[in-house]
């Protein structure tokens, strides 16, 4: 088979703010939730940040942004994905006014980008809920977020709409009924949360992002916007029917959201579990007008499946904020997260059958540790063999989908850079094509280094994923 992708396929990386810009409160920036988070989902919430805490000085992007992106330029990128950290523009969330210093680092990031002919792709709500949203107003519970989220996104249209055309409402909008917390900054322990709570928080979030696709498509009639979603297909861990029935509710857990965002209502299997647990959501009259704005493409991360069963036996193994009974065919990463990259080809054909539109593929890869070793020419690298293993098989995966007839639009591999993770906010769990010299007690220079996966990756980009 010919493995190049179509042509002006959008080949890149990404990062989310809060995991690599550091400078958690220069220019004017708020505190955001993941500055009292020094431990990632692991918890605990801190008062005030700590100096445990590897994301307040992450890798620095925020002062070193210009080499960073020259580097992704060395590798062809045609597109990065990054977030804008809210509490940059609204340090407290609630303000009349935006904080322009915080709207001047974007400008200048955009332009850096489009220097090198690379497209901005945009989260406008990755994990980084101002603090005092989390704290006044218990996040996402409180349905007033919804206009201080309309007015963020607002800010943002009208100062940006000339530069970025792809936007992604929040990222991995689902992790929310897992990560009440990181993900939709309520501060109610999660066992303490009612579903009623929990799920009248995703309906803010949905009519939230809905109304960002209408402003979008009003304020920028070019742009482009994406829901974006945790994916991770459940495969039944038996052919017994009952794990058949028990996938299927794991699935619509997750399709609940892809379902709104694409067809502007809430699906009938999510009224019927309303129904039978109680739970009545709050609307306001207009909601549901306001759904009918969807998005124009699916964006997904993918690094993992799982299984299904009936069986209260089967533990959930761990994995990316949303965990599952492991597969026993499958293999996993050092962290625990079972690696599939049919999974991915399987995840693209579903999403494609179930909704007919553009996917974006804008997270996947693999985070291990990685040792910085001399590489004979005076400098140093890492031969991370076992990343171009994971990302070639998963692209290949990828192009079978492509040739099975779905539009992709682009991948963005996580972690371009490497960065402070998520779950564990911790450094030594490496994704990028760049080694960064910071060690998870705060040591290092901060100092760059090209990995073996870089040229690896501008080869793939070069010949349009001949080389693969
Ligand atoms: C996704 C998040 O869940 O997975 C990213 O959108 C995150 O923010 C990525 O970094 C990988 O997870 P982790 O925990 O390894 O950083």
């Amino acid at each position: 088979m010919d493995m190049r992708f179509p042509e002006g396929f959008l080949w890149g990386g990404a990062v989310a703010a809060n995991q690599c810009e550091g400078a958690y409160d220069e220019d004017g920036k708020g505190l955001s939730i993941q500055d009292v988070l020094p431990h990632g989902l692991k918890g605990p919430v801190t008062d005030a940040p700590t100096p445990d805490n590897m994301k307040l000085v992450g890798i620095d992007f925020y002062h070193r942004y210009k080499e960073d992106i020259k580097l992704f330029s060395q590798m062809g990128f045609k597109v990065f994905r990054t977030s804008i950290a809210w509490s940059r523009i609204f340090p407290n969330g609630d303000e009349e006014i935006p904080n322009e210093k915080g709207l001047q680092f974007y400008d200048d990031l955009f332009d850096e980008c489009l220097k090198y002919g690379m497209e901005p792709l945009i989260t406008i709500s990755h994990y980084e809920t101002p603090l005092q949203l989390a704290r006044n107003y218990n996040g996402w519970a409180d349905r007033s977020m919804i206009g201080f989220y309309e007015k963020y996104v607002r800010t943002l249209f009208s100062r940006y709409g000339g530069k970025v055309k792809y936007w992604l409402t929040f990222n991995e909008i689902n992790s929310v009924l897992h990560s009440p917390f990181m993900s939709g900054g309520i501060c109610i322990p999660k066992d303490e949360l009612s579903e009623q709570e929990l799920y009248q928080a995703v309906h803010h979030e949905l009519v939230a992002s809905a109304l960002a696709a209408k402003l979008a498509h009003e304020m920028m009639p070019q742009a482009k916007v994406g829901c974006m979603i945790l994916s991770m297909p459940v495969y039944p861990l038996t052919p017994a029917p009952d794990d058949v029935i028990a996938t299927l509710k794991i699935e619509h857990q997750n399709d609940f959201f892809g379902d709104v965002h694409v067809r502007g209502r809430y699906p009938g299997y999510m009224l019927r579990y309303f129904k039978e647990k109680g739970i009545t959501i709050q609307m306001k009259p207009e909601d549901e007008e306001i759904l009918q704005n969807t998005v124009d493409f699916i964006s997904f991360s993918y690094y993992m499946s799982v299984c299904g069963s009936a069986d209260p036996n089967q533990k959930a193994g761990l994995g990316n904020i949303i965990g599952g009974v492991p597969n026993p065919y499958l293999h996993a990463s050092e962290w625990g997260w079972q690696i599939d990259p049919k999974g991915l080809r399987y995840v693209l054909n579903r999403f494609y059958d179930r909704y007919q539109k553009p996917l974006f593929i804008v997270e996947n890869g693999l985070g291990a540790v990685d040792e910085l070793v001399d590489d004979g020419n005076g400098s140093f690298t890492v031969w991370d063999d076992y990343r171009i293993q994971y990302l070639r098989d998963h692209l290949i995966q990828v192009r079978e989908a492509i040739e099975d007839g779905i539009p992709v639009m682009g991948y963005t591999a996580w972690g371009c850079i490497d960065l402070v993770s998520a779950s564990s906010a911790e450094l030594k769990k490496r994704y990028g094509f760049i080694y960064v010299d910071r060690k998870d007690d705060g040591s290092g220079t901060l100092n760059r280094y090209n990995k073996k996966s870089f040229g690896w990756y501008r080869d793939v980009i070069q010949t349009n994923g001949k080389s693969l």
